[in-house]
């Protein structure tokens, strides 16, 4: 039984009073429910708050990214044992603004990857094709670098708390979203990928799709066989935006 997992990348975006109001919304809006979980991802220095706020709630709280290392002299990093001691459960990592932006590698990612499993956060692996790579028909050449990455690395029982999100990178914040079959066809080709490490574990991992998800067009995302939910960044912006892609989640489950 995998579930849903609708997760808020927040970006960076935000201020105090934009994220108590967002925050007071969602949880207002919000009513638990077994099949389905909400997760937040806020800018790092609104972890604090939000653990407070978030604490015996049922929305979850993360991190956009993370050291590889543990301490020491790495000037501006966050390290995963400080994510862990702000209550956070989750970090993203391997976005592809980082990756393309930032210059993060596939073994940047998967030690990075690895590190979040070390210190017991559970990672929301990005992957993704940009639209170049998938005219040239490598998507999934270039999904199984990423992933084959972080398994060498980290390997396949790292899954057994980690997550995953594609997310086709033309389809983020660009309003383009890819159909449900064009992201199921990839999602069936992530989990088939994981299952020749480990069928069990591959069933039994998440993931998420990520790009342009909106309320209207959540249900037939979330209705395919592969994809277990969305990493969502716009929309997560506004409590009903992303309440309505959560309530769309909770319809199937
Ligand atoms: P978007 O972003 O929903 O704004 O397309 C998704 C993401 O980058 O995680």
């Amino acid at each position: 039984m995998r579930g849903y997992l609708i997760a808020g990348n927040w970006k960076m975006n935000g201020s105090k009073a934009a994220n108590a109001k967002l925050t007071r919304e969602i949880l207002a809006g919000w009513a638990d429910t077994a099949s389905v979980r909400l997760l937040v991802c806020p800018p790092y220095p609104y972890l604090g708050i939000l653990a407070e706020t978030l604490s015996g709630t049922p929305v979850a709280l993360g991190a956009q990214n993370v050291s590889q290392h543990a301490s020491g002299a790495y000037t501006g990093e966050v390290s995963p044992g400080m994510l862990k001691d702000m209550a956070c459960e989750f970090v993203i990592v391997g976005h592809s603004e980082r990756r393309a932006l930032m210059g993060e590698s596939s073994d940047i990612v998967a030690e990075k990857f690895a590190a979040a499993i070390s210190a017991g956060l559970r990672p929301i692996l990005c992957v993704g094709e940009t639209l170049e790579e998938r005219e040239q028909d490598r998507t999934e050449a270039v999904i199984d670098e990423q992933l084959d990455a972080v398994l060498d690395r980290a390997g396949i029982e790292a899954f057994d708390s980690a997550v995953i999100a594609y997310e086709p990178v033309w389809a983020i914040g660009t309003g383009r979203t890819a159909s449900p079959q064009q992201a199921q066809d990839v999602h069936r080709h992530i989990r088939s990928r994981l299952a020749a490490r480990n069928a069990e574990i591959a069933e039994a991992t998440q993931i998420l799709y990520g790009g342009s998800v909106k309320g209207d067009n959540a249900a037939g995302l979330f209705t395919m066989p592969d994809i277990d939910g969305g990493l969502i960044g716009g929309a997560s912006l506004k409590a009903g935006d992303f309440l309505a892609i959560a309530a769309a989640a909770a319809s199937l489950g």
